[in-house]
């Protein structure tokens, strides 16, 4: 099964993905970790992705897809988190899975007030991401999350994959959401 993470930045879509591929037992893609890691590496890739995460601006989307299409090669399922993160990155994974006769089985939506969302990324400013370094750049990436990444919301709602689940409350409480919430969709844990 593929399993989308959808959410602003600090509503805990790294902690319940990590979460649930121990209970799943299946892959977890991050983009914002693979970015990460290829920055650290000092690739190319790296390089050109370093200039927009400082700021707090998504990476074009030619470079997602390129990237996604070959991790998930031959993946018989995965959590994605932080991918698709535009409407031109869904249609995309879409091509990409249907290659694979695949599709994507749920999208799970972790909301949070933005109060909460800027407490918890100015919490972790001490652990070093560059994008959690100051509230100006905090409060950009949470703009883009709703001018880029919220019509997501609706685009999977049409298609009837859409599991809404409160971020509020620790991170056991969320991922007993999370699995409810999985399991009326389709019964699948
Ligand atoms: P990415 O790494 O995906 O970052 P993000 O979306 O900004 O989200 P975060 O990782 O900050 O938050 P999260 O929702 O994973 O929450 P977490 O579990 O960490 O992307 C980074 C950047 O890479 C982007 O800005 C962009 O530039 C680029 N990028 C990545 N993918 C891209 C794409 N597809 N297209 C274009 N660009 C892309 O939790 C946050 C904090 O809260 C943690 O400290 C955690 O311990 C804490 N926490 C978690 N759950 C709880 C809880 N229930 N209660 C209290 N605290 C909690
Ligand atoms: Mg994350």
């Amino acid at each position: 099964m593929f399993v989308v993470f959808v959410g602003p930045p600090g509503v805990g879509k790294g902690t319940q993905a990590a979460l649930l591929r121990e209970h799943l037992q299946i892959g977890h893609l991050s983009t914002g970790e693979v970015l990460r890691q290829l920055i650290f590496d000092d690739t190319p890739l790296g390089k050109t992705a370093k200039a927009f995460i400082d700021i707090g601006k998504l990476v074009p989307d030619h470079v997602m897809i390129d990237l996604v299409d070959d991790r998930l090669e031959n993946q018989e399922g995965c959590l994605l988190d932080g991918f698709p993160r535009t409407i031109t990155q869904a249609k995309a994974l879409d091509v990409i899975l249907a290659k694979g006769e695949k599709e994507v089985s749920i999208v799970i939506r972790l909301t949070a007030d933005r109060a909460e969302l800027i407490r918890r990324l100015s919490m972790r400013a001490c652990e070093g991401r560059s994008d959690d370094s100051d509230l100006e750049t905090i409060r950009r990436r949470l703009e883009i999350f709703d001018s880029r990444t919220a019509p997501l919301i609706e685009f999977y709602r049409r298609q009837g994959k859409l599991a809404e689940v409160d971020g509020i409350g620790t991170p056991p409480e969320v991922f007993a959401r999370v699995l409810a919430a999985m399991s009326s969709e389709d019964g699948c844990c």
